[in-house]
């Protein structure tokens, strides 16, 4: 599923800090795969699981760029405002310019 798209966000709905990555990333020209956890059921929960597992916090927003586990909106801002992801989404092909 990580590795289904050139980005790839878990979420939840309603959930406030998933709303705020894929607002970044639509803002930035990026058209994620999103996966509403809560609205897919048994295997939404193991999912959610192994996230907060792998983060170690929250299990969402979790954010996979490559099919590679980016991290949890506070990585994703912090690449964003130093200026490293941006040239992340171009290696993975979500953006061209
Ligand atoms: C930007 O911040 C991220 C997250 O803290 C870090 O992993 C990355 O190495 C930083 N990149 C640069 C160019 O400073």
């Amino acid at each position: 599923m990580a590795s289904g798209n050139a980005v790839v966000v878990f979420s939840v709905s309603g959930c406030c800090m998933c709303h705020v990555v894929k607002r970044l990333l639509l803002g930035l020209g990026v058209g994620p795969t999103v996966y509403e956890l809560d609205q897919l059921g048994r295997g939404g929960r193991e999912i959610q699981a192994v996230l907060s597992h792998l983060l170690s916090a929250a299990a969402v927003p979790a954010v996979f760029v490559g099919g590679q586990l980016l991290g949890g909106v506070e990585k994703v801002m912090s690449c964003h405002i130093n200026g490293s992801l941006v040239p992340l989404l171009k290696q993975a092909g979500a953006l061209w310019l």
